[in-house]
């Protein structure tokens, strides 16, 4: 089971939740990852955790929504490892509001933490993910492609991430680079946050899910994130899979 062994991976948003779950199946298929993020005490803890089963994986403390920061994220990996092989773009934030009553501020926020970090990180790997022949995988959202309630500003962003992915698998392609889509259903804190406060509401999405259960983060979610990593899914690119117990079909 060494499937990314030699491979060098960033991920964003590594410290918590999906992500977290990504770093650790990654790990643990002998990958060396860069755990991105911004919430510093939740990085240091992960990637203390992650270097027992992969000592040479590091974190960068780096809020994605400075723009500034994406160049050194990618240089700091070259400068640590001399190679990129895999580059993950899984973190972002947003507010639940409904349409009319969203800010400017409030639709710039999706799109300056995950759809522009996105569009930057893939800019500097590119490059790099060239000579190695690499991997990208970008995260949607089966809000955006259900058009959930309240949801305006995120789903406008995942599903422009999604647009993106499609120019950037036909534009990269030819250099043997492939960019792929995950749209997830984790059960990250935020979802457990949310089974908690609104059982009924919770009960009700899980119930018209063909599994019955929310992903788990490493074995579900990051398996297949593993699986767009590495050379079983090399003739695989522009698409997006759902992996979210069935529960939205595209
Ligand atoms: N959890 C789900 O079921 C679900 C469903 C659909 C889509 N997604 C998508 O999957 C991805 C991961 O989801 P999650 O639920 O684990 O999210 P999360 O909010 O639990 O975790 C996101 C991580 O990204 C980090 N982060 C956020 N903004 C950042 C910034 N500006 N700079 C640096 N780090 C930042 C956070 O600190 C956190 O560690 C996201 O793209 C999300 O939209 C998740």
């Amino acid at each position: 089971m060494n499937k990314l062994e030699n491979k060098v991976a960033i991920i964003t948003g590594g410290a918590s939740g999906i992500g977290n779950g990504i770093a650790k199946a990654f790990v643990k298929e002998g990958a060396r990852v860069v755990i991105v993020d911004y919430n510093n005490e939740a990085g240091v803890q992960a990637i203390e955790e992650l270097c027992e089963i992969q000592p040479k994986s590091i974190f960068i403390h780096a809020d994605l929504a400075d723009f500034s920061t994406h160049a050194m994220i990618i240089n700091k990996t070259i400068a640590t490892f001399g190679q990129l092989d895999v580059l993950v773009n899984n973190a972002q934030a947003s507010r639940v509001k409904p349409l009319l009553e969203l800010s400017t501020e409030d639709l710039e926020l999706p799109f300056k933490t995950g759809f522009f970090p996105t569009f930057y990180l893939m800019q500097y790997a590119f490059p790099y993910l060239k000579e190695t022949k690499g991997h990208i995988i970008n995260f949607g959202s089966g809000a955006g492609i259900n058009g959930d309630l309240n949801q305006a500003a995120y789903a406008a962003a995942k599903e422009a991430v999604r647009g993106l992915s499609r120019v950037a698998a036909n534009e990269f392609g030819p250099h043997g680079v492939k960019v792929n889509v995950i749209c997830p259903f984790g059960n990250s804190p935020g979802v457990q946050h949310w089974a908690q406060y609104k059982p009924d509401d919770f009960n009700e999405v899980l119930s018209k899910i063909p599994l019955r259960r929310v992903g788990d983060l490493e074995n579900d979610i990051g398996k297949a994130v593993v699986f767009f990593a590495s050379q079983d899914s090399d003739y695989i690119t522009g698409q997006t899979l759902m992996v979210d117990g069935g529960g939205c079909r595209l």
